[in-house]
């Protein structure tokens, strides 16, 4: 089946907040933030950068790299949590900012797994319909949804946005497998409350406040085993060996869930795509952030075997595997 990536593209913010720049605002260092996460600096929206225009930005770049205008896209499928209307959905917004006046568009709610259930559902329908055309797109602006004054959680998470266009080509080439999973039971453990209710009877007092809420290191064992386990059926399912793999891009959530994963795996340094010690956790846009750098600097040619996997909010995880 010959769902090929077709062209990747990425936007990050100009500013970028450091470690050093956090010390001021909590009680934080530089040292704690990158031995226990391995992230050094984060890009931040400034004035107007909402989510959608981050992610028009990049879907123009991904549009460009595939060689293909707007109105040749048959559907824009976003995975985000923090546009900043909950209507219409941030996809309709990039419909309208670059122009895909015939593709129909929806955002996807997958929390860290955005990117990879917003492709999973691309790749549904393109297998159901040839001629499409489908931008697929992770965008964030968790900036705007982060307790400043809250040291656990606004020293991880960050903005920016990348995409891939995807469609069909005849050929061995393509998604030879994707896999997407959810376990409701364990929201709890990472959610982030929507805007306060205004019908008295429906206010949830101890979910309020409109920020990301998490027990880390419940987070963490959870992520390592689940995108774990999510690789290895993936690989066991495509009959696919580890070592014919090029290169795993998995969310960057935290450089130590990265090593863990790496570690359990039995994965080299080079097999692994790590960038998140320069742009912190970017939830849905991390996956596609980091397959565009990675297209870009030539780790990735045409053949070879691209792994991707990532987990996050509800909980959901995913795996998709890649003949690039
Ligand atoms: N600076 C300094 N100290 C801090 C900071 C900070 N920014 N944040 C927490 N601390 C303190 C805590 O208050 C605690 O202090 P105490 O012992 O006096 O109570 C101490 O550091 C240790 O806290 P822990 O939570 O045990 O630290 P841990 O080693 O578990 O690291 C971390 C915390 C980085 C959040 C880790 O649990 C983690 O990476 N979890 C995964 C979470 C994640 O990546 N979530 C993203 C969303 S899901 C996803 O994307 C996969």
């Amino acid at each position: 089946m010959g769902v090929v990536v077709l062209g990747t593209g990425s936007f990050l913010p100009e500013k970028i907040v450091t470690n050093s720049d956090l010390e001021k605002i909590v009680d934080t260092s530089d040292e704690w933030i990158a031995s226990r996460t391995g992230i050094r600096e984060r890009r931040i929206s400034g004035p107007g950068e909402q989510a959608y225009i981050l992610a028009s930005k990049a879907a123009n770049r991904a549009l460009e790299a595939a060689g293909l205008k707007a109105d040749e896209i048959d559907a824009i499928i976003v995975g985000t949590i923090s546009s900043h209307l909950s209507m219409p959905s941030c996809a309709c917004m990039v419909q309208q900012e670059i122009g895909a006046s015939k593709a129909f568009a929806f955002d996807v709610n997958a929390a860290c797994s955005g990117f990879l259930y917003a492709l999973n559902t691309g790749y549904q329908f393109i297998a159901n319909n040839k001629t499409m055309k489908i931008l697929c797109i992770g965008a964030e602006t968790l900036s705007a949804r982060t307790n400043w004054q809250d040291r656990n959680t606004c020293v991880l998470f960050a903005d920016g946005a990348g995409a891939a266009v995807i469609g069909f080509e005849e050929g061995e080439r393509g998604i030879l497998g994707s896999k997407i999973y959810s376990d409701g039971s364990l929201w709890r453990l990472l959610y982030m409350s929507a805007a306060e209710s205004r019908n008295e009877d429906l206010r949830v007092p101890e979910l309020e406040g409109a920020c990301i809420r998490m027990e880390g290191t419940d987070v963490f064992k959870h992520a390592v085993r689940a995108m774990h386990d999510a690789v290895v059926t993936l690989l066991d399912e495509t009959n696919t060996s580890l070592d014919s793999i090029k290169l795993l891009i998995p969310h960057q959530a935290n450089i130590r869930i990265l090593n863990k994963i790496s570690e359990k795996l039995g994965l080299s340094e080079d097999q692994v795509f790590v960038n998140v010690s320069n742009y912190g956790n970017t939830s849905a846009a991390s996956v596609p952030i980091a397959l565009d750098e990675a297209v870009k600097a030539g780790k990735i040619n045409k053949g070879d075997l691209v792994l991707f996997c990532s987990f996050g909010g509800g909980f959901t995880w995913a795996s998709c595997l890649l003949k690039w």
